[in-house]
């Protein structure tokens, strides 16, 4: 963590969460966890729940919303998907692109990432664009050539202005949701390889400043020590932003 940024932490409910269980989890999140101006969260709920979401947090300017996937149309005749206008016109501030879920379990190459990056940019959404390496891709020795080339296939259409409104995660596949966390060291490494390839494309001050968070199986006992790693300027949360009073801790968390 570079000491004048903010810390960013954010909670992908994935699909979890109804309506109700939104307004129980708010009721006992902003209980726990005091507003404090020198960190931004942000909450991913399932899109149905999002009205709820947005409700429960309508006292706390602290508290962000944004959508876990868009489709890169605007509008149209496409069955269940939300676009980044949508979900931009709901009130959300950002948008979740190239999770290795949607990647993985959705069949999202990285042309469509890159079209979503674009649409949520162009749309006013703030994108965090997720990138990371499975386990045969580390374990060959590739995944700094993996996470650049996922990378690459989105920064290849920006220029350092719209740049400058991205985030970038690093999850390494191997540690979301398997309760495997990357050590704080290992996170670095990637994290400095990502801030060079920002910083190379945009120069310092835009690559400099771009949000880096790092993701997968983050709980409140391994957030700190995370956020202490060189170029991690936050967290982005699955399972443990499930639990109001864990969360809180994760959200408080300092490096
Ligand atoms: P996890 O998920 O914290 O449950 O590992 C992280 C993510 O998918 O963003």
């Amino acid at each position: 963590m570079t000491p004048f940024k903010k810390p960013f932490i954010a909670g992908n409910w994935k699909m979890h969460n109804g309506p109700l269980a939104a307004r129980d989890f708010f009721g006992r999140f902003l209980t726990a966890y005091a507003a404090s101006p020198d960190r931004t969260i942000v909450f991913f709920p399932p899109a149905i729940s999002f009205g709820a979401a947005q409700g429960a947090v309508a006292g706390r300017p602290d508290v962000e919303l944004g959508v876990q996937n868009i489709h890169w149309e605007e509008k149209g005749a496409f069955t269940g998907e939300i676009s980044a206008k949508l979900g931009h016109d709901a009130g959300a501030a950002f948008a979740l692109v190239g999770h290795s879920e949607r990647r993985a379990l959705f069949g999202e190459t990285n042309e469509d990432t890159a079209r979503k990056t674009r649409a949520a940019l162009a749309a006013g959404l703030t994108p965090i664009l997720c990138v990371g390496e499975s386990l045969e891709e580390r374990e060959a020795g590739n995944a700094g050539a993996v996470v650049e080339t996922q990378l690459a296939a989105v920064l290849d259409g920006l220029d350092a202005d719209t740049a400058a409104k991205l985030v970038v995660a690093y999850e390494p596949v191997w540690a979301i949701g398997t309760g495997r966390t990357a050590s704080p060291a290992d996170a670095e490494e990637l994290h400095v390889r990502i801030r060079a390839i920002l910083i190379d494309r945009f120069g310092a001050d835009v690559g400099g400043a771009t949000p880096i968070l790092y993701g997968g199986s983050v709980k409140p006992d391994n957030a700190a020590g995370l956020l202490a790693a060189r170029e991690v300027d936050g967290l982005l949360v699955g399972g443990a932003s499930l639990d109001p009073e864990g969360f809180a801790q994760v959200c408080a968390a300092t490096g």
